[in-house]
């Protein structure tokens, strides 16, 4: 079941994705944290924030509207008072950076290269902030500068995720690569909207939020394929995973590793499930090594 991404080998290819575990306290009474590849904590900023006010999250047919806008107790609180519970665990760790200026970005790329995290995923697909966030990662030009500065303070290996809010996922995927970005994840939530039509009003007090859940899959394994048929680095699939099988899908359309959301507020113990899923599939298939899944999709 093991996997690598970017010379980092996970137990197996199921990572929690950034946003909707927090900071694997909370589950690590529901669920044994060995059991998972990896844990994506939710999305450090370099001084901590409040996130959006409230209605920040409303439920949509298959999936959920977010507008937390980043509340999280800051990159060096995590370093100093979280990291030290997380290392406990045989699971990889991987720090989500959000910053409003490209200096930011750096700064924090500095300080986690000097703790115990063992990869940095570098968030320019935030679609809940004022500054910074998504605004960094929509234009290709964008997207290749901040890799190569963020590149330049980070001794870890550096994911960039990327936002499904764009015409060419294929072009972004490309200049996060030029930059010298050491994998891909893909995708962010998808910009939508609710409204209540008694008071007229958007649902979410900051008008929009992000789309996830099983609602937006298709969409993710479609830019899954598209952005692993032109990249030669690793990516990493996500977008409404439930089940084992639907990790499978992601992997046969080239993941080299799957993260699993929205699903964690539906079921905390799904992340186990959907190693075992992804096990079920090996031994029904008769395949020996969950690596010979990656891209073995074969197109009509
Ligand atoms: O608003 C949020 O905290 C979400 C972040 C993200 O989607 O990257």
């Amino acid at each position: 079941m093991k996997v690598n991404i970017a010379g980092v080998e996970l137990n197996n290819p199921v990572i929690t994705a950034s946003g909707t575990f927090g900071f694997g306290r909370e589950y690590g009474e529901y669920i044994d944290l060995n059991k998972l590849g990896g844990i994506c904590v939710k999305g450090l900023t370099f001084t901590p924030r409040k996130g959006n006010p409230p209605p920040r999250i409303a439920e949509t047919p298959a999936g959920i509207l977010n507008s937390v806008g980043l509340q999280n107790p800051g990159v060096k609180y995590f370093v100093d008072h979280e990291m030290p519970f997380l290392k406990k665990f045989d699971t990889r760790i991987i720090a989500n950076i959000s910053g409003n200026t490209v200096e930011e970005y750096c700064s924090m790329a500095e300080i986690l290269s000097d703790s115990d995290v063992d990869l940095i995923e570098m968030n320019i697909s935030c679609p809940n902030v004022k500054e910074g966030g998504v605004a960094f990662g929509t234009k290709a030009s964008t997207v290749s500068h901040i890799t190569k500065e963020v590149k330049k303070h980070c001794a870890k290996p550096l994911i960039v995720k990327l936002s499904p809010n764009v015409t060419d996922i294929k072009e972004i995927a490309l200049a996060a690569e030029e930059g010298g970005a050491d994998a891909v994840s893909l995708i962010n939530t998808l910009l939508g909207m609710a409204i209540d039509i008694h008071s007229r009003k958007p649902i979410l007090a900051n008008n929009v939020g992000g789309l996830s859940g099983p609602a937006v899959k298709p969409v993710a394994v479609r830019m899954v394929w598209q952005v692993t048929s032109v990249v030669k680095v690793p990516v990493i699939g996500m977008g409404g995973i439930m089940t084992g099988e639907d990790a499978v899908e992601f992997m046969l359309a080239g993941a080299s590793a799957v993260a699993v959301g929205t699903a964690n507020f539906v079921d905390p113990q799904v992340c186990p499930k959907v190693v075992q899923g992804l096990e079920s599939y090996l031994k029904q298939q008769h395949i020996h090594d969950v690596k010979d899944v990656i891209g073995k999709l074969e197109l009509n």
